[in-house]
């Protein structure tokens, strides 16, 4: 098992619904260690390019707005496992499939608001730490 490091991101409406600190204290209680923390507003360029593999699907234009409506938090986690932990802790994509236990399941009930955006493999948890903390956390080793 390999300490890293993976992205997420605290959705708008998870942060109107004043859910930020319920959301980190899940994961802070399930030992994962918070490295980086921020708060901003993403801008329609930058979630056009977060999302860009999903730029064919009818609910594009949707899932821009929706991550686009209003500030989010966005954080690095670090532990071992930290990506599948993570995934595992958020809980299947849609609201409505998401085991209760999980964010998505005991916080949101309908696609795009489903509250926290996860990577979902190590390679691109660096690539979107990078893409929303640049070089403010980036090199950082592992475990300082
Ligand atoms: P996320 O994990 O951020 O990755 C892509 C996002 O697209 C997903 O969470 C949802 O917010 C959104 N999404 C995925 N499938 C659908 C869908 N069928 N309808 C609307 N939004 C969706």
């Amino acid at each position: 098992m390999a300490v890293e490091q993976t992205f997420i991101i605290i959705k708008p409406e998870a942060v109107e619904r004043r859910l930020v600190g319920e959301i980190l204290g899940r994961f802070e209680r399930k030992g994962l260690e918070i490295k980086g923390l921020r708060v901003t507003k993403i801008s329609e360029d930058l979630a056009k390019e977060h999302y860009a593999h999903h730029e064919n699907k009818p609910f594009f234009s949707q899932l821009i707005e929706a991550i686009t409506r209003g500030p989010v938090v966005l954080a690095v986690l670090e532990g071992n496992d930290s990506v599948s932990q993570v995934r595992t802790l958020v809980g299947a994509t849609d609201p409505v499939k998401a085991a209760p236990g999980t964010i998505r399941g005991d916080l949101a009930v309908r696609l795009p608001y489903n509250m926290v955006h996860a990577a979902d493999s190590p390679a691109n948890a660096l690539i979107e730490i990078e893409r929303f903390f640049g070089s403010c956390l980036s090199g950082m080793p592992k475990g300082s």
